[in-house]
């Protein structure tokens, strides 16, 4: 592995509990090299996934945390000034394709769409990044692969990927555990017995029903795995899920309410 981008390597193995056959379709898709999507709301495991494909595949990760101020030179580098003139700093996209690491654009639909671009040439036959500023057309290394994630909740019509981007992509989706599979997560991550993390779940899943129905979104595995840690630190379970589920999730009285008489009815 190139020293550049050793840092970067996954070092110890991450813990995912898969959900379906999506470890052996990842494969697949890295094998071909094929660039990923994955696709779900938030805290459902997106990151967690892509952490243990690189584990398991023994390559770095890159990850790069999108927002609308990125710019393209954010992603692929730019000239700084140093005491001895301007040297190129290579940027993430940059470093991951010259030195065949994974690269995670995590939240793409963040960036504007003139910083997305620059992913196109790597997604196609060519793999190449052009550095334009610096006149050079990079091959990416063998082992780069570009993975994005994606929250289509967040869908609108001002925030969306392009076709033109998204057909470049194999995707994954991801979702919500179904309730034995999220109670085994809850449980392994936060140490709390099997019937608390049966419990906080099934807070969950009575807040996933009112998703469109005053809620955006549901309560993620991650606000789970937050709230099991409180418990798992003896804090009073109704306080550790008002403070880590119901809070959050939504400002509206009526609906933590809602929420709140669905937790005294677990806890
Ligand atoms: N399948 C899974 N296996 C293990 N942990 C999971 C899984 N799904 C969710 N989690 C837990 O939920 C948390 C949030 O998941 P994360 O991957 O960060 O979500 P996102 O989809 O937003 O990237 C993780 O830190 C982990 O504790
Ligand atoms: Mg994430």
């Amino acid at each position: 592995m190139h020293e550049q981008v050793r840092d970067y390597k996954v070092t110890q193995e991450p813990y995912y509990r898969a959900v379906g056959d999506e470890v052996d379709l990842y494969e697949a898709a890295y094998a071909v090299r094929m660039p990923m999507m994955l696709k779900g709301p938030t805290g459902c495991g997106k990151t967690r996934f892509v952490e243990y494909m690189a584990w398991k595949l023994g390559k770095p990760l890159i990850t790069v945390a999108c927002n609308e101020d990125m710019t393209a030179s954010d992603l692929v580098g730019r000239y700084l000034l140093d005491a001895n003139g301007t040297r190129w700093q290579d940027g993430p996209l940059t470093l991951a394709a010259r030195h065949g690491a994974i690269c995670y654009l995590d939240e793409v639909v963040e960036a504007r769409q003139d910083t997305v671009v620059v992913i196109h040439p790597l997604t196609d036959n060519r793999r190449v990044l052009p550095l334009e500023k610096k006149g050079e057309l990079v091959e990416a290394h063998k082992d780069f692969q570009l993975v994005i994630s994606y929250n289509p909740g967040y869908q609108s019509l001002m925030k969306d990927l392009k076709q033109s981007t998204k057909q470049r992509f194999g995707a994954l989706d991801f979702g919500y555990p179904e309730a034995d599979v999220e109670k085994e997560i809850v449980s392994h991550e936060t140490g709390v017995s099997n019937d608390v993390a049966g419990k906080l779940v099934g807070v969950a899943e009575r807040a996933r029903n009112l998703k469109g129905h005053g809620l955006d979104e549901g309560i993620s595995t991650r606000m789970l795995v937050h709230a099991g840690s409180l418990i798992a630190r003896e804090v009073d379970p109704l306080a550790a899920c008002r403070m880590a589920l119901v809070r959050p999730l939504t400002d509206d009285p009526d609906m933590r309410d809602a929420l709140d008489a669905a937790v005294t009815t677990f806890f």
